[in-house]
């Protein structure tokens, strides 16, 4: 009998404890990157990269990660595969995963990339989907852990949209036990269904964007308008304009507290450039830590625990 692949669908597919480890790994992996100091535990090992949407950082991070682990990836994209054209994702699921050891998925329904693990011989990574970016925010708390020590019993606050970032916020601080304080613009709340949460004891939504900042120890934020919803940014910029993290809002969060954004930003709209180009930000070394979280991830998914 085969074992089922894990897979990496969204956050709390892991546990407290695979966060820990998998953040001991992160260290050590990157701790032998800066030192130039070869590590080739996936030799051999083939990622596939399936993007139905755009990417910088998670494409860069992914395939420059897999090659620094000794292995290869292959990207595809939904314009020049069959994957475009109609081919139902169970096939594509059952083929694929018989030609590489790991996939990554960059869709748009929460659905589809639970269709293609279900049919998948190998594990399956959610590199963003309409609800979830489980990732991002794996390097995001890794960035904050490095910066200010153990993010438990702190507070996040989320300006903005309730988008698969802010899900996948909601759905850590439940995983490690800190709150996010949430202020989006009325008719864009948080929907506890769709982040998937177990309660609502670890979030609280505010009205004003200044008192969700009030004694905050991280302030972050996103874009107005996510991918694949174009359709409606007329409509979101009027409705975000005082959902913009500024000044004022840092000044209303702890003095020691630090900005993160997933990237891209638009300076001017979701932020302001003080805001992100300023010392209170970390946006540079939360982008990097996509690569050495995300190395620790594909070896715990592909080699399991390293005693
Ligand atoms: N933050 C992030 O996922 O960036 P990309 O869209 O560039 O991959
Ligand atoms: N919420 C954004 C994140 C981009 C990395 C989007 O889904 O487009």
């Amino acid at each position: 009998m085969t074992i089922p692949p894990r897979h990496l669908l969204q956050l709390n597919d892991l546990t407290r404890e695979d966060i820990a480890y998998l953040f001991e790994r992160t260290r050590i992996i990157k701790d032998r990157y800066k030192r130039y100091e070869r590590y080739h535990p996936l030799a051999d090992r083939t990622l596939v990269m399936i993007f139905e949407k755009a990417s910088t950082r998670t494409r860069l991070s992914f395939e420059a990660g897999m090659q620094q682990l000794g292995g290869a990836a292959i990207y595809m994209n939904t314009r020049d595969s069959q994957l475009g054209r109609g081919e139902p994702v169970e096939d594509a699921a059952q083929v694929i995963s018989r030609m590489c050891d790991i996939v990554m998925i960059r869709t748009f329904e929460q659905e589809i990339i639970e269709r293609f693990a279900a049919h998948s011989r190998v594990p399956v990574i959610n590199g963003l989907t309409n609800e979830y970016h489980p990732c991002q925010i794996l390097a995001d708390i890794f960035t904050y852990v490095e910066h200010r020590g153990s993010i438990e019993g702190r507070t996040v606050a989320w300006i903005g949209d309730s988008n698969n970032v802010c899900n996948t916020w909601l759905q850590a601080a439940e995983l490690l036990d800190f709150k996010v304080h949430v202020s989006t613009p009325p008719g864009y709340e948080v929907e506890p269904e769709r982040a998937n949460l177990t309660g609502t004891d670890h979030f609280e939504q505010f009205p004003d964007p200044h008192e969700a900042c009030r004694t905050a120890h991280l302030v972050t934020t996103d874009v107005w308008t996510s991918m694949g919803f174009e359709a409606e940014d007329a409509e979101r910029r009027a409705a975000f304009a005082d959902w913009q993290v500024d000044t004022p809002m840092m000044k209303m969060a702890a003095s020691e507290a630090v900005f993160m954004h997933c990237l891209p930003a638009h300076r001017g709209e979701e932020v302001e450039a003080a805001v992100i180009d300023g010392p209170q930000s970390v946006v540079w070394d939360e982008a990097e830590n996509r690569l050495h979280v995300q190395k620790a991830l594909m070896e715990f998914l592909l080699l399991g625990r390293i005693e």
